[in-house]
């Protein structure tokens, strides 16, 4: 008989590719999705713990499934688990379990490789489960191997973990040691996936640039190397990885911008504040004009590069001239887009123990609502420098009005086009229109999709 399982996914993409892997496990023990947890048999949290916010809303939606759990009881319609996985699992799970002991399972990102066993075990009634150790055995080798991502833009995790320790974030310890996958095994997904419809392929790694999976020869591959493995496969279209960290921007993968085709002409490239003394204290290990440089140099290399950002914007100690450093960075390096967060302190992160230093929320907000008026009308400029341009879409799927397809432009845009829905998956061109704060408008280029084929 079939079951249900409702999967929730806070966080970043390598959670949404998570989420999928996850999914991918149950299938065989007959679970099949379902979006309405008050149907599930099954509820998975999969939780973020990178800010005060996104970790909070654990415990809000657990409170939820909890009375979807009682009211599925009290009309005798059968159990529900539930489960919290993730990095909130990971940081905090013996706290889930004190303040949510009603939790059957919690389980970090490197052992849900675990969850038919951990189920099973739940099913017998065997209690409270916590699985938050890092498994000697990398969980990619246990994960089936026939279910994979067969979405037309799809995410593959290449490399995960983090050893940078940078002195606001929790990722190290709730992710782990940076581990890479082998390229044979990336590539193998990769073609499954192409073989299943996929024609763009994004690149996971929480530091995916410092990926140095073992190669053919048995030596360590550079991701440049990998980038080249996987644009030789026939049938992908594009190619993206996603995040990098400006340390290990190295000369072969900023020259893969310009050789390498199928790679499309966008990064992101976080740098979190302009000012040297900042940055040392977040220990990031550059300078804002090293920083300058590798952009330079990418831009050198491909001069189309659309840059994207992360910024942190009131780190302890961070005054006024310190963070105008960052707005000066950010008028020099122009971005397409970006991300940008107050800073919120972490238990266990060293920045969290600089309590005297730290700036008082007016100010973050104060500064963060002036950096993102900035960052907000680069991004407008940006989108609309394409108006009268013709510009390649990967046509994804329907958009919200009739008769609308929505897809992306090599740039990473959201580009808006009137289409038959027939032309999902194709690659167009289409001749933009308007240019607005988060997405382009335009029409297809006569002539340009083939619609027999
Ligand atoms: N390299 C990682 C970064 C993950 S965190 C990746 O795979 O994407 C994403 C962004 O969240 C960071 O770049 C940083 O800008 C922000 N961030 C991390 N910790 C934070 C904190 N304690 N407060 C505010 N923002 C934070
Ligand atoms: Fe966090 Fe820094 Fe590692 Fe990115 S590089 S995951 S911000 S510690
Ligand atoms: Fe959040 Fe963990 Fe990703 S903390 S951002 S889900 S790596």
């Amino acid at each position: 008989m079939s079951k249900k399982l409702y999967i929730s996914t806070y966080g970043c993409q390598m959670n949404v590719y998570d989420s999928a892997r996850m999914a991918d496990l149950m299938a065989p023990l007959g679970y099949t999705l379902t979006d309405k947890p008050a149907d599930a048999d099954m509820a998975i949290l999969n939780t973020c713990h990178i800010r005060e916010k996104a970790s909070e809303k654990t415990f809000s939606e657990l409170g939820r499934l909890r009375n979807m759990r009682q009211d599925k009881e009290a009309k005798q319609d059968g159990d529900m688990i539930i489960a919290v996985a993730g990095c909130v699992a990971q940081a905090e799970g013996a706290e889930i379990m004190k303040r949510a002991p009603y939790v059957d399972m919690v389980f970090g990102p490197q052992s849900y490789h675990h969850l038919p066993q951990m189920v099973a075990q739940a099913t017998r009634g065997v209690g409270h489960i916590l699985e938050t150790d890092f498994p000697v055995e990398p969980k990619f080798d246990h994960l089936p191997e026939d279910a994979i991502d067969k979405n037309l833009s799809a995410f593959l995790t290449v490399q995960e973990g983090c050893d940078k320790f940078c002195a606001f974030c929790v990722v190290p310890y709730t992710r782990g040691a940076e581990f890479s996958r082998p390229v044979a095994a990336i590539v193998d997904e990769a073609k499954r996936m192409i073989a299943g419809g996929t024609k763009e392929i994004t690149l996971l790694g929480q530091n995916v640039n410092a990926y140095h999976g073992e190669g053919a020869d048995g030596k360590p591959a550079s991701l440049a190397t990998l980038i080249q493995k996987l644009a030789e496969i026939d049938g992908l279209h594009r190619l993206r990885y996603t995040t990098s960290h400006p340390l290990e921007m190295t000369e072969d993968i900023c020259r893969a911008h310009r050789d390498v085709e199928i790679l499309m002409p966008y990064l992101h490239l976080p740098v979190q504040a302009g000012s040297d003394r900042i940055l040392a204290a977040m220990n990031r290990r550059h300078t804002a004009n090293e920083y300058r440089r590798i952009i330079d140099k990418l831009r050198h290399y491909r001069p189309d590069l659309a840059l994207s950002g992360d910024f942190i914007v009131g780190f302890p100690g961070e005054t006024e001239q310190e963070f105008e450093d960052t707005l000066q960075l950010v008028r020099d390096v122009e971005y397409a887009q970006a991300y940008s967060f107050k800073y919120s302190p972490r238990p266990g992160t060293p920045a969290a123990a600089l309590g005297e230093e730290m700036i008082e929320e007016t100010v973050k907000s104060e500064r963060l609502a002036r950096l993102q008026a900035l960052l907000n009308e680069q991004q407008l400029a940006y989108n609309r420098s394409f108006v009268g341009k013709e510009i390649d879409v990967l046509l994804e799927r329907e958009g919200k009005r009739e008769g609308q397809l929505v897809g992306r432009s090599p740039y990473m845009q959201s580009v808006f086009v009137p289409s038959p829905a027939h032309r999902i998956g194709r690659i167009a061109t289409v001749i933009v229109q308007e240019g607005n704060a988060n997405s382009l408008r335009g029409e297809l280029k006569p002539g340009s999709v083939a619609d027999a084929a």
